[in-house]
């Protein structure tokens, strides 16, 4: 019998063409919102869904779905799954690592320089008309070449984002739970050491329980008053109410963010801040990554419903259980 695909948000047409004709596939390419009581009702014939970071997919999803096979995130974050629930269902979960990498550790680039450099900024204040002559001391910033990079989590991105430094001559700092073999040149100190010597801070870890909030006021309050703070990795990671103080009270430099608690919603507080570069979550988004991971999903789809292996599963546990 043909397998039912549910593919909850608008994908490229190339990749919707990889799946149409094999499988009954109920896509969303409007890309209407569909609330919690209408993602339920969808995958209720669903042999696999294609999801993407926006869908909560938890037990109560699962027990709508009961013939569902596999979960297959676009995304390499996988913190909108409950993966535990899955796994017990026999379930396969997976995402697209790797694909992304580089891409995102571009990313995390820029806006550690747009932050340190007030790139955004300086082109609002020039857009609204108010550059009227060159000064010796205009939009000053802060000098990334030969400062020292702190990376909090060390993955893939991480250790990408460790060679971009090289080229810049910093000195690169780390903090993961265990020490990486991915180091890149980096070296690990402990966490309190990371906040105190970073000139510039960047976020790579996953979001669970464990990491909400690992960045708070205790936190803030031992960086320098000239550091700045990228956040590439999650919303949650960091206590926004509690940076965006620290932001008005200059207890750091700037921040640069790319994710959000609640995002699509942002403490009102980040937009009352000039010292604060703003990206609507694009880690990731340039047209041949997305294609990539589109693509990776898919495979790892087709794969699952195959009776094969998928590339990049999360609970590889549950392979190769009946
Ligand atoms: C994007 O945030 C991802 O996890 O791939």
């Amino acid at each position: 019998m043909t397998s039912t695909v549910v593919v909850t948000r608008k994908i490229f047409e190339q990749s919707l063409a990889r799946l149409a004709p094999k499988f009954r596939v109920i896509a969303n390419q409007d890309d209407v919102s569909l609330d919690a009581t209408e993602l339920h009702a969808r995958v209720k014939d669903a042999d696999a869904i294609l999801s993407t970071t926006t869908d909560r997919i938890d037990a109560a999803l699962l027990d709508a779905a009961p013939k569902l096979r596999a979960v297959c995130n676009i995304a390499v974050g996988y913190n909108n799954i409950d993966v535990a629930a899955c796994t017990q269902r026999g379930i396969v979960v997976t995402n697209t690592p790797d694909v992304l990498t580089e891409t995102t550790a571009d990313l995390g680039f820029a806006l550690l320089l747009a932050t340190a450099r007030r790139i955004t900024e300086s082109e609002a204040w020039l857009r609204a008309g108010q550059w009227k002559r060159w000064e010796l001391d205009q939009m000053l910033g802060l000098d990334v070449h030969g400062t020292t990079l702190g990376i909090l989590g060390m993955g893939r991105i991480g250790g990408a984002i460790a060679r971009r430094a090289s080229g810049f001559d910093m000195r690169v700092i780390y903090h993961n739970r265990s020490r990486s073999d991915q180091e890149c040149g980096a070296h690990w100190v402990d966490k309190t050491t990371l906040l105190r010597e970073s000139d510039h801070l960047v976020l790579v870890l996953p979001y669970s329980q464990q990491t909400h909030h690992i960045i708070g006021a205790a936190e803030l309050s031992l960086m320098k008053p000239t550091a700045t703070l990228i956040n590439i990795a999650r919303g949650g990671i960091v206590d926004d109410a509690a940076l965006v103080h620290a932001l008005k009270n200059k207890q750091i430099a700037a921040a640069g963010l790319d994710v959000f608690e609640n995002e699509p919603a942002l403490h009102p507080g980040l937009l009352e801040c000039q010292n604060v570069v703003l990206t609507p979550h694009i880690g990731s988004a340039s047209r041949a990554t997305r294609m990539a991971m589109a693509n990776l999903a898919i495979d790892n789809l087709r794969a699952v419903l195959d009776g094969q292996r998928p590339t990049t599963p999360v609970n590889p546990e549950v392979l190769g259980k009946p």
